[in-house]
């Protein structure tokens, strides 16, 4: 017979080779502290619908919170051959207090139990990372409110293209946080639903009740069906999905910090915790945090794919395959939960060089814009007036100068309609100044999108 606590139905042990290959407890200990709050919930409910002794549940209750206890001061010490997460509890708690152990699993199948854990789990990693992109979301702003003013040129195609003010593009990431933000929000709510008392797949013929067990364990419903609910690991998928998206956004970020950091835009200087050096080339210091995030997103990406594959043939209700759902969903909790931290403490402790952004401002053709809007606002169609500029351009590119370079003699023979206050209009500060529609660089728009941000993350 085999030594397991399934093992009745068998005649020989497996050899050790192929049970450590089918174990999941070398990573699925992880969610030890969810396994004994969903048992001691199962126990409790089993105890009020009299389907347990109440003394026996005492002592399963006794016997799992002493689990606890030691769990939290990392005293249990976790076997292959007990599989995972469930047996190995499971034994210990009849090793504590004898056999009336067995009677745990009384109307409970590992199918929900397990299901019930990866719920409890990715509830409590939900909430700890909506609270590290509100603490992103602050770092932000604090940058932002420093560099309204601040002019830093505005890209397309990463070619200078108009100046902008450097918190208005440091707000952009503000929202691309709050949607991030929302969506892990909004899915939590299809997270905090019980599979418990779903049994292996079909329920239970015991009386269980399992909206009391949902309440216990603080679930805001149960699944409505027995299949679904052990089969379901939408959950996952989407709080993967979500951790895609915003690690997609980070890596955004990363690029930019990156390319900011470099020797040919010297926008910022990262703060010394968060650069390296090179063995070999001492005057190198390296934006690896950034490039690390960068790259770590890519593992998240491979993750959510992963599960999504794992589950594309999956005939209902429970297979062993779904086993391959939790490291997956650990590393991407632990990838992100990481990339946020570091995220918000390269952001506060930047240096931001305000001079060489507003210099890049004035060495370029970014205000070209400027010098049609201009002409335009005098009653030229716009295409006329782009096609007097872009000649303007050519000639400047041709001898080696910058539009504020050419004389007013130069501009009015381009158009009679040039005026002396050309020269305002070319200037980045007024040009960013004169951009006021709404969700516009305009510092004033910039100032009202600070106000309405602040009140969008808690402190
Ligand atoms: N270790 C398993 C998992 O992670 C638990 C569920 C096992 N259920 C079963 N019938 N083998 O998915």
């Amino acid at each position: 017979m085999s030594s397991k606590l399934w093992g009745g139905r068998f005649t020989k042990s497996a050899e050790e080779w192929v049970d450590e290959f089918g174990a999941s407890i070398s990573f699925d200990q992880e969610l030890v502290l969810e396994d004994l709050q969903g048992s001691l919930a199962h126990v409790t409910m089993l105890k009020q619908c009299s389907i347990l002794p109440e003394e026996d549940a005492d002592q399963i209750i006794s016997g799992l919170k002493s689990l606890q206890e030691k769990a939290e001061k990392g005293e249990l010490t976790f076997k292959v051959e007990m599989e995972d997460i469930h047996l190995n509890l499971e034994s210990m708690l009849i090793n504590e207090i004898g056999p009336v152990g067995g009677k745990l699993h009384t109307g409970r199948s590992r199918n929900d139990q397990v299901a019930t854990d990866l719920h409890l789990y990715m509830r409590n990693q939900t909430k700890v990372i909506v609270e590290l992109i509100n603490d992103l979301q602050e770092a932000i702003l604090e940058q932002a409110k420093k560099n309204v003013e601040t002019l830093i040129p505005g890209y397309t195609h990463l070619q200078r293209a108009q100046p902008i003010s450097f918190a208005h593009h440091l707000m952009a990431y503000f929202w691309m946080l709050e949607r991030d933000k929302q969506r892990f929000t909004e899915s939590y709510k299809r997270i905090n639903i019980s599979p418990l008392g779903a049994g292996a797949l079909a329920g239970t013929t015991f009386p269980i009740d399992r909206a009391l067990s949902a309440e216990l364990l603080g679930f805001d419903g149960i699944y409505e069906n027995s299949l679904d609910a052990v089969s379901d690991r939408d959950f996952a998928i989407e709080f993967m999905s979500n951790s895609a998206t915003m690690m997609m956004h980070l890596s955004r970020f990363s690029e930019e910090i990156i390319l900011w950091s470099s020797q040919e835009f010297q926008f910022v200087e990262l703060d010394d915790t968060f650069s390296t050096g090179s063995s070999i080339m001492p005057q190198k210091k390296n934006p690896d945090m950034a490039e690390l995030i960068r790259g770590k997103t890519g593992r998240v990406y491979g993750n959510l794919t992963g599960l999504l594959t794992v589950l594309k043939g999956l005939p209902l209700a429970y297979n062993k395959d779904m086993q391959e759902d939790k490291e997956g969903v650990f590393d991407t909790v632990k990838t992100t939960v990481g990339s946020l931290k570091i995220f918000a403490g390269m952001i506060s402790t930047m240096k931001v060089k305000a001079d060489v952004m507003e210099k890049a401002t004035k060495n370029d053709f970014s205000n070209a814009t400027e010098l049609a809007d201009y002409l335009a606002s005098k009653g030229m169609p716009f295409r006329k007036a782009h096609e007097v500029v872009g000649k303007l351009v050519l000639f400047c590119v041709q001898n080696g100068c910058y539009l504020v370079d050419l004389s007013i003699e130069q501009f009015k023979e381009a158009s009679e309609l040039f005026e002396n206050d050309i020269y305002d209009a070319l200037n980045p500060y007024e040009a960013v100044k004169r951009r006021n529609s709404a969700g516009g660089t305009g510092f004033a728009q910039v100032q009202l999108a600070i106000e309405k941000a602040e009140k969008l993350v808690s402190k």
